[in-house]
Protein backbone atom coordinates (compact mmCIF):
# COMPACT_ATOMS: atom_id res chain seq x y z
CA UNK A 1 0.00 0.00 0.00
CA UNK A 2 1.16 3.36 -1.34
CA UNK A 3 1.73 5.94 1.85
CA UNK A 4 -0.73 8.54 2.22
CA UNK A 5 0.60 12.48 3.43
CA UNK A 6 -1.33 14.59 5.10
CA UNK A 7 -0.75 18.82 4.24
CA UNK A 8 -2.65 21.17 6.21
CA UNK A 9 -3.01 24.94 4.95
CA UNK A 10 -4.05 28.00 7.17
CA UNK A 11 -4.69 31.00 5.98
CA UNK A 12 -5.29 33.37 8.68
CA UNK A 13 -6.93 36.16 6.66
CA UNK A 14 -8.40 39.36 7.42
CA UNK A 15 -12.02 38.67 6.76
CA UNK A 16 -11.96 34.36 7.21
CA UNK A 17 -9.46 32.12 8.50
CA UNK A 18 -9.61 28.92 6.81
CA UNK A 19 -7.64 24.85 7.75
CA UNK A 20 -7.77 23.01 4.80
CA UNK A 21 -6.69 19.26 4.39
CA UNK A 22 -5.62 17.21 1.96
CA UNK A 23 -4.16 13.98 1.03
CA UNK A 24 -0.94 12.94 -0.71
CA UNK A 25 -0.19 9.69 -2.32
CA UNK A 26 3.75 8.91 -2.49
CA UNK A 27 3.17 7.85 -6.10
CA UNK A 28 0.98 11.11 -7.09
CA UNK A 29 1.75 15.18 -7.64
CA UNK A 30 -1.87 15.88 -7.05
CA UNK A 31 -3.33 17.02 -3.61
CA UNK A 32 -6.80 15.37 -2.76
CA UNK A 33 -8.91 17.89 -0.72
CA UNK A 34 -10.72 15.78 2.09
CA UNK A 35 -11.15 18.78 4.74
CA UNK A 36 -12.53 22.64 4.65
CA UNK A 37 -13.56 24.65 7.62
CA UNK A 38 -14.10 28.14 7.58
CA UNK A 39 -14.88 31.05 9.45
CA UNK A 40 -15.01 34.81 9.94
CA UNK A 41 -12.25 36.05 11.62
CA UNK A 42 -12.05 39.52 13.42
CA UNK A 43 -9.25 39.37 15.42
CA UNK A 44 -6.76 40.67 13.10
CA UNK A 45 -6.22 44.44 11.65
CA UNK A 46 -4.12 44.55 8.25
CA UNK A 47 -3.02 41.28 8.52
CA UNK A 48 -1.66 41.34 11.87
CA UNK A 49 -3.26 39.00 14.92
CA UNK A 50 -4.35 42.04 17.33
CA UNK A 51 -6.64 40.00 19.79
CA UNK A 52 -5.24 36.73 20.03
CA UNK A 53 -8.12 34.81 22.03
CA UNK A 54 -10.55 35.66 18.92
CA UNK A 55 -8.02 34.38 16.81
CA UNK A 56 -7.16 31.47 18.85
CA UNK A 57 -10.89 30.73 18.77
CA UNK A 58 -11.23 31.18 15.24
CA UNK A 59 -8.42 29.02 14.23
CA UNK A 60 -9.72 26.64 16.85
CA UNK A 61 -13.17 26.11 15.39
CA UNK A 62 -11.66 26.17 11.13
CA UNK A 63 -9.42 23.71 11.45
CA UNK A 64 -11.51 20.95 14.34
CA UNK A 65 -14.41 21.96 11.55
CA UNK A 66 -11.61 20.83 8.61
CA UNK A 67 -10.50 17.85 10.58
CA UNK A 68 -14.49 16.68 11.50
CA UNK A 69 -15.38 16.65 7.33
CA UNK A 70 -11.43 15.00 7.16
CA UNK A 71 -12.36 12.26 9.34
CA UNK A 72 -8.77 12.77 10.75
CA UNK A 73 -6.74 14.66 13.54
CA UNK A 74 -4.02 16.96 12.26
CA UNK A 75 -1.04 17.83 14.56
CA UNK A 76 0.86 20.23 12.26
CA UNK A 77 0.17 22.74 9.56
CA UNK A 78 1.52 25.48 7.02
CA UNK A 79 0.21 29.40 7.77
CA UNK A 80 0.13 32.06 5.66
CA UNK A 81 1.55 35.24 6.84
CA UNK A 82 1.07 38.69 5.38
CA UNK A 83 0.30 42.51 6.59
CA UNK A 84 2.19 45.90 5.91
CA UNK A 85 4.98 44.38 7.99
CA UNK A 86 6.85 42.38 5.14
CA UNK A 87 9.20 43.46 3.52
CA UNK A 88 11.05 42.32 0.53
CA UNK A 89 14.71 42.38 -0.62
CA UNK A 90 16.64 41.47 -3.65
CA UNK A 91 20.22 40.42 -2.62
CA UNK A 92 23.45 38.69 -4.10
CA UNK A 93 26.20 36.19 -2.69
CA UNK A 94 29.28 34.87 -3.99
CA UNK A 95 31.40 31.95 -3.05
CA UNK A 96 34.48 29.54 -4.91
CA UNK A 97 33.08 26.57 -5.90
CA UNK A 98 34.65 23.62 -3.04
CA UNK A 99 35.38 20.34 -5.01
CA UNK A 100 39.06 20.37 -6.71
CA UNK A 101 37.44 19.02 -10.47
CA UNK A 102 35.00 21.97 -9.86
CA UNK A 103 31.62 20.42 -9.94
CA UNK A 104 29.19 22.59 -7.62
CA UNK A 105 27.90 19.79 -4.82
CA UNK A 106 24.20 20.71 -3.22
CA UNK A 107 26.41 22.17 -0.49
CA UNK A 108 28.02 24.86 -2.51
CA UNK A 109 24.70 25.89 -3.66
CA UNK A 110 23.67 26.00 0.62
CA UNK A 111 26.55 27.96 0.90
CA UNK A 112 26.31 30.56 -1.74
CA UNK A 113 22.19 30.80 -0.56
CA UNK A 114 23.38 31.15 2.71
CA UNK A 115 26.15 34.26 1.89
CA UNK A 116 23.64 35.98 -0.23
CA UNK A 117 21.22 35.70 3.26
CA UNK A 118 23.54 37.53 4.82
CA UNK A 119 22.08 40.82 5.13
CA UNK A 120 21.65 43.75 7.82
CA UNK A 121 18.27 42.63 9.29
CA UNK A 122 17.11 44.81 11.92
CA UNK A 123 16.84 43.14 15.76
CA UNK A 124 13.02 43.30 15.85
CA UNK A 125 12.33 41.45 12.40
CA UNK A 126 13.34 37.69 11.13
CA UNK A 127 13.95 35.77 7.61
CA UNK A 128 10.71 34.18 6.17
CA UNK A 129 11.64 32.96 2.99
CA UNK A 130 15.25 32.77 0.71
CA UNK A 131 13.86 32.49 -2.54
CA UNK A 132 16.75 31.79 -5.10
CA UNK A 133 16.28 33.85 -8.52
CA UNK A 134 19.29 32.33 -10.42
CA UNK A 135 22.64 31.71 -10.04
CA UNK A 136 25.70 32.53 -12.09
CA UNK A 137 28.68 30.40 -12.94
CA UNK A 138 31.97 32.08 -14.03
CA UNK A 139 29.57 34.85 -15.25
CA UNK A 140 27.00 33.06 -16.91
CA UNK A 141 24.17 33.89 -15.94
CA UNK A 142 20.40 33.16 -16.01
CA UNK A 143 21.37 29.08 -14.70
CA UNK A 144 18.21 27.73 -12.56
CA UNK A 145 19.72 24.17 -11.70
CA UNK A 146 23.55 24.42 -11.00
CA UNK A 147 24.25 21.10 -9.30
CA UNK A 148 26.39 19.06 -11.50
CA UNK A 149 27.58 21.63 -13.62
CA UNK A 150 31.35 22.58 -13.43
CA UNK A 151 32.80 26.18 -12.77
CA UNK A 152 35.21 27.86 -9.97
CA UNK A 153 32.90 31.18 -8.81
CA UNK A 154 29.29 30.53 -7.98
CA UNK A 155 27.09 33.27 -7.66
CA UNK A 156 23.26 33.51 -6.13
CA UNK A 157 20.40 36.15 -6.60
CA UNK A 158 17.74 35.78 -4.05
CA UNK A 159 15.09 37.57 -2.92
CA UNK A 160 14.71 37.56 0.92
CA UNK A 161 11.62 37.96 2.58
CA UNK A 162 11.36 39.27 6.41
CA UNK A 163 8.20 39.88 8.72
CA UNK A 164 8.28 41.74 12.17
CA UNK A 165 9.23 39.43 14.91
CA UNK A 166 6.22 40.47 16.77
CA UNK A 167 4.05 39.39 14.05
CA UNK A 168 5.55 35.92 13.60
CA UNK A 169 5.22 35.30 16.99
CA UNK A 170 1.61 35.89 17.22
CA UNK A 171 0.83 33.44 15.24
CA UNK A 172 3.18 30.87 16.34
CA UNK A 173 1.67 31.82 19.50
CA UNK A 174 -2.01 31.41 18.44
CA UNK A 175 -1.50 28.34 16.48
CA UNK A 176 0.53 26.68 19.51
CA UNK A 177 -2.51 27.57 22.03
CA UNK A 178 -4.61 25.51 19.36
CA UNK A 179 -2.43 23.01 19.78
CA UNK A 180 -1.08 22.50 16.82
CA UNK A 181 2.80 22.52 15.70
CA UNK A 182 4.08 25.33 12.32
CA UNK A 183 5.70 23.27 9.78
CA UNK A 184 6.47 26.52 7.75
CA UNK A 185 5.01 30.22 7.71
CA UNK A 186 4.75 31.04 3.98
CA UNK A 187 3.77 34.21 2.43
CA UNK A 188 0.32 34.56 1.32
CA UNK A 189 1.42 36.16 -1.93
CA UNK A 190 3.79 33.34 -2.52
CA UNK A 191 0.74 30.74 -1.64
CA UNK A 192 -1.37 32.16 -3.73
CA UNK A 193 0.87 32.37 -6.82
CA UNK A 194 1.71 28.65 -5.98
CA UNK A 195 -1.87 27.58 -6.76
CA UNK A 196 -2.62 29.91 -9.80
CA UNK A 197 0.53 30.35 -11.43
CA UNK A 198 1.91 28.02 -14.32
CA UNK A 199 5.30 28.03 -14.98
CA UNK A 200 4.92 29.21 -18.18
CA UNK A 201 3.57 32.21 -16.66
CA UNK A 202 6.34 32.84 -14.60
CA UNK A 203 8.64 32.64 -17.20
CA UNK A 204 6.75 35.00 -19.65
CA UNK A 205 6.45 37.32 -16.73
CA UNK A 206 2.94 37.61 -14.97
CA UNK A 207 1.86 39.47 -11.41
CA UNK A 208 -0.27 38.38 -9.43
CA UNK A 209 -2.68 40.28 -6.81
CA UNK A 210 -4.82 38.70 -3.93
CA UNK A 211 -7.36 41.44 -3.02
CA UNK A 212 -8.12 40.43 0.32
CA UNK A 213 -10.36 41.85 2.92
CA UNK A 214 -7.83 44.54 4.45
CA UNK A 215 -4.70 43.69 2.33
CA UNK A 216 -3.58 43.28 -1.22
CA UNK A 217 -0.83 41.08 -1.76
CA UNK A 218 1.13 41.23 -4.83
CA UNK A 219 4.07 39.04 -6.09
CA UNK A 220 5.92 39.83 -9.84
CA UNK A 221 7.47 36.97 -11.38
CA UNK A 222 9.47 37.27 -14.68
CA UNK A 223 12.16 34.70 -16.04
CA UNK A 224 10.79 32.08 -14.15
CA UNK A 225 11.93 33.77 -10.85
CA UNK A 226 9.85 35.73 -8.59
CA UNK A 227 11.31 39.11 -8.29
CA UNK A 228 9.28 41.42 -6.09
CA UNK A 229 6.39 41.11 -3.34
CA UNK A 230 4.72 43.33 -0.99
CA UNK A 231 1.60 44.19 0.65
CA UNK A 232 -0.89 47.27 0.28
CA UNK A 233 -2.87 47.43 3.19
CA UNK A 234 -6.31 48.12 1.72
CA UNK A 235 -8.83 45.80 0.58
CA UNK A 236 -12.61 44.62 0.29
CA UNK A 237 -13.62 45.82 3.53
CA UNK A 238 -12.36 49.63 2.98
CA UNK A 239 -14.58 49.45 0.43
CA UNK A 240 -17.60 47.94 2.45
CA UNK A 241 -16.96 50.65 4.81
CA UNK A 242 -16.90 53.15 1.92
CA UNK A 243 -20.81 52.02 1.38
CA UNK A 244 -21.31 52.21 4.63
CA UNK A 245 -21.08 55.88 5.29
CA UNK A 246 -21.31 56.82 1.30
CA UNK A 247 -25.18 54.83 1.58
CA UNK A 248 -25.63 55.51 5.82
CA UNK A 249 -25.88 52.56 6.36
CA UNK A 250 -24.93 49.65 8.69
CA UNK A 251 -21.41 47.66 7.80
CA UNK A 252 -23.37 44.32 7.43
CA UNK A 253 -25.68 45.68 5.06
CA UNK A 254 -23.10 47.68 3.09
CA UNK A 255 -21.11 44.07 3.20
CA UNK A 256 -24.43 42.80 1.43
CA UNK A 257 -25.52 45.61 -0.78
CA UNK A 258 -22.11 45.22 -2.37
CA UNK A 259 -22.57 41.62 -2.58
CA UNK A 260 -25.31 41.50 -4.66
CA UNK A 261 -25.31 44.74 -6.35
CA UNK A 262 -21.81 46.19 -6.67
CA UNK A 263 -19.72 47.06 -9.40
CA UNK A 264 -16.31 48.78 -10.24
CA UNK A 265 -17.40 50.80 -12.34
CA UNK A 266 -20.49 52.81 -13.33
CA UNK A 267 -20.61 52.34 -17.20
CA UNK A 268 -21.53 48.85 -15.97
CA UNK A 269 -24.79 48.78 -14.64
CA UNK A 270 -28.18 50.69 -15.48
CA UNK A 271 -28.52 54.11 -13.73
CA UNK A 272 -32.01 53.51 -13.75
CA UNK A 273 -31.88 50.48 -11.81
CA UNK A 274 -32.77 51.09 -8.27
CA UNK A 275 -32.26 49.43 -4.90
CA UNK A 276 -33.31 49.63 -1.45
CA UNK A 277 -30.64 51.06 1.30
CA UNK A 278 -31.85 50.13 5.02
CA UNK A 279 -31.02 53.40 7.11
CA UNK A 280 -28.85 52.93 10.60
CA UNK A 281 -30.80 52.54 13.67
CA UNK A 282 -34.83 54.05 13.24
CA UNK A 283 -33.85 56.04 9.91
CA UNK A 284 -36.26 54.43 7.04
CA UNK A 285 -34.59 52.88 4.36
CA UNK A 286 -33.88 54.46 1.04
CA UNK A 287 -34.23 53.57 -2.06
CA UNK A 288 -30.97 54.60 -5.04
CA UNK A 289 -29.45 53.75 -8.19
CA UNK A 290 -26.95 51.28 -8.83
CA UNK A 291 -24.82 54.10 -10.54
CA UNK A 292 -24.63 56.09 -7.13
CA UNK A 293 -23.14 52.26 -5.23
CA UNK A 294 -20.69 52.02 -8.26
CA UNK A 295 -19.93 55.38 -7.96
CA UNK A 296 -18.78 55.08 -3.84
CA UNK A 297 -16.91 51.50 -4.76
CA UNK A 298 -14.91 52.77 -8.25
CA UNK A 299 -12.67 55.32 -6.57
CA UNK A 300 -11.91 53.14 -3.65
CA UNK A 301 -11.29 50.21 -6.48
CA UNK A 302 -8.89 52.25 -7.85
CA UNK A 303 -6.88 53.39 -5.33
CA UNK A 304 -6.23 49.74 -4.57
CA UNK A 305 -5.23 49.10 -7.91
CA UNK A 306 -3.38 52.34 -8.58
CA UNK A 307 -1.30 51.29 -5.29
CA UNK A 308 -0.95 47.30 -6.26
CA UNK A 309 0.20 49.22 -9.59
CA UNK A 310 2.60 51.25 -8.09
CA UNK A 311 4.05 48.47 -6.47
CA UNK A 312 4.29 45.97 -9.67
CA UNK A 313 6.30 48.98 -11.04
CA UNK A 314 9.09 48.67 -8.47
CA UNK A 315 9.92 45.42 -9.69
CA UNK A 316 11.59 46.68 -12.82
CA UNK A 317 9.65 44.41 -15.07
CA UNK A 318 11.38 44.37 -18.67
CA UNK A 319 9.16 46.33 -21.02
CA UNK A 320 5.91 44.06 -20.04
CA UNK A 321 4.68 41.45 -18.02
CA UNK A 322 3.76 39.19 -21.05
CA UNK A 323 1.62 36.74 -19.23
CA UNK A 324 -0.69 40.38 -17.99
CA UNK A 325 -2.20 40.33 -14.37
CA UNK A 326 -3.82 37.77 -12.23
CA UNK A 327 -6.20 38.55 -9.90
CA UNK A 328 -7.49 36.74 -7.08
CA UNK A 329 -8.60 37.00 -3.17
CA UNK A 330 -12.49 37.85 -2.70
CA UNK A 331 -11.94 41.59 -3.97
CA UNK A 332 -11.51 40.08 -7.71
CA UNK A 333 -15.30 38.77 -7.76
CA UNK A 334 -16.37 42.25 -7.87
CA UNK A 335 -17.88 43.07 -11.02
CA UNK A 336 -15.77 45.01 -13.01
CA UNK A 337 -12.50 44.15 -11.26
CA UNK A 338 -10.88 42.45 -14.18
CA UNK A 339 -11.71 45.71 -16.97
CA UNK A 340 -10.55 48.12 -14.10
CA UNK A 341 -7.34 46.22 -13.75
CA UNK A 342 -7.01 46.15 -17.49
CA UNK A 343 -7.31 50.46 -17.58
CA UNK A 344 -4.86 50.60 -15.13
CA UNK A 345 -1.53 48.04 -15.90
CA UNK A 346 -2.61 48.11 -19.69
CA UNK A 347 -2.19 44.75 -20.06
CA UNK A 348 -4.14 41.58 -20.38
CA UNK A 349 -5.94 40.15 -16.84
CA UNK A 350 -7.41 37.46 -15.79
CA UNK A 351 -9.30 36.26 -12.19
CA UNK A 352 -6.89 33.23 -10.58
CA UNK A 353 -8.65 30.46 -9.05
CA UNK A 354 -6.67 27.95 -7.47
CA UNK A 355 -5.66 24.58 -9.25
CA UNK A 356 -4.12 21.52 -9.20
CA UNK A 357 -5.90 19.27 -7.05
CA UNK A 358 -8.80 17.32 -6.64
CA UNK A 359 -11.09 15.37 -4.31
CA UNK A 360 -13.98 18.32 -2.91
CA UNK A 361 -12.66 20.60 -5.84
CA UNK A 362 -16.27 22.74 -5.51
CA UNK A 363 -15.66 23.54 -2.34
CA UNK A 364 -12.23 25.61 -2.79
CA UNK A 365 -12.22 26.50 -6.16
CA UNK A 366 -13.34 30.19 -5.30
CA UNK A 367 -10.60 32.79 -5.22
CA UNK A 368 -11.09 33.31 -1.84
CA UNK A 369 -8.90 30.23 -1.40
CA UNK A 370 -6.23 30.64 -3.22
CA UNK A 371 -3.71 31.25 -0.43
CA UNK A 372 -5.18 28.34 1.29
CA UNK A 373 -4.51 25.77 -1.40
CA UNK A 374 -1.39 27.17 -2.00
CA UNK A 375 -0.17 26.89 1.11
CA UNK A 376 -0.84 23.22 0.02
CA UNK A 377 0.81 23.29 -3.06
CA UNK A 378 3.70 24.95 -1.05
CA UNK A 379 4.30 22.09 1.19
CA UNK A 380 4.07 19.27 -1.63
CA UNK A 381 6.47 21.33 -3.69
CA UNK A 382 9.05 21.89 -0.05
CA UNK A 383 8.02 18.86 1.62
CA UNK A 384 11.78 18.28 2.20
CA UNK A 385 12.54 21.60 3.60
CA UNK A 386 9.17 22.08 5.63
CA UNK A 387 9.98 18.61 7.47
CA UNK A 388 13.98 20.35 8.56
CA UNK A 389 12.61 23.85 9.75
CA UNK A 390 9.39 22.70 11.94
CA UNK A 391 12.18 20.10 13.08
CA UNK A 392 14.51 22.96 13.59
CA UNK A 393 11.64 24.87 15.29
CA UNK A 394 10.94 22.13 17.62
CA UNK A 395 14.52 21.68 18.68
CA UNK A 396 14.67 25.67 19.66
CA UNK A 397 11.37 25.06 21.62
CA UNK A 398 12.73 22.24 23.62
CA UNK A 399 15.76 24.60 24.58
CA UNK A 400 13.87 27.71 24.84
CA UNK A 401 11.43 25.39 27.64
CA UNK A 402 14.88 24.20 29.17
CA UNK A 403 16.14 27.57 29.50
CA UNK A 404 12.56 28.63 31.12
CA UNK A 405 12.17 25.81 33.31
CA UNK A 406 15.80 25.78 34.58
CA UNK A 407 16.50 29.80 35.00
N1 LIG B 1 -18.61 38.24 -4.97
C1 LIG B 1 -17.91 39.22 -4.41
N2 LIG B 1 -17.97 40.48 -4.90
C2 LIG B 1 -17.27 41.47 -4.33
N3 LIG B 1 -16.48 41.34 -3.25
C3 LIG B 1 -16.39 40.11 -2.72
C4 LIG B 1 -17.08 38.98 -3.25
N4 LIG B 1 -16.80 37.90 -2.50
C5 LIG B 1 -15.95 38.32 -1.54
N5 LIG B 1 -15.71 39.65 -1.65
C6 LIG B 1 -14.89 40.48 -0.79
O1 LIG B 1 -13.61 39.89 -0.63
C7 LIG B 1 -13.08 40.22 0.65
C8 LIG B 1 -12.56 38.95 1.30
O2 LIG B 1 -11.64 38.32 0.47
P1 LIG B 1 -10.68 37.15 0.99
O3 LIG B 1 -11.49 36.06 1.57
O4 LIG B 1 -9.77 36.83 -0.12
O5 LIG B 1 -9.92 37.95 2.17
P2 LIG B 1 -8.98 37.42 3.34
O6 LIG B 1 -8.07 36.38 2.79
O7 LIG B 1 -9.80 37.08 4.52
O8 LIG B 1 -8.18 38.76 3.69
P3 LIG B 1 -6.61 39.12 3.61
O9 LIG B 1 -6.06 38.42 2.43
O10 LIG B 1 -6.62 40.63 3.47
O11 LIG B 1 -6.03 38.71 4.90
C9 LIG B 1 -14.21 40.85 1.46
O12 LIG B 1 -13.99 42.23 1.58
C10 LIG B 1 -15.45 40.57 0.61
O13 LIG B 1 -16.40 41.61 0.70
MG1 LIG C 1 -6.21 36.44 1.86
Amino acid sequence: MSQVRTIVGLDIGTTKISAIIAEVDQDSEIPRLVGLGMVPSDGLKRGVVVDLEKTVRAISKAVSDAELMAGINIDSLIAGISGEHIRSINSHGVIAVSRNDNEISDSDVERVVDAARAVAIPADREIVHVLPQEFVIDEQSGIKVPIGMSGVRLEAEVHIVTAASTAVRNIYRAIGKCEKEVEALVLEALASSYAILTEDEQELGVAVIDIGGSTTNIAVYFDGSIRHTSTVPLGGKNVTNDIAIGLRTPVDQAEEIKLEYGAALTSMVDAGEMISVPGVGSRAARDISRNVLASIIGPRMEEILSMAYREVKKSNFPETLAAGIVITGGGSLLPGAIEMTEQIFDMPVKIGKPTGFDGLVELAQSPIHATGIGLIHYGLRHGDEVARSGKTRGVLKKIEKWFNEHF
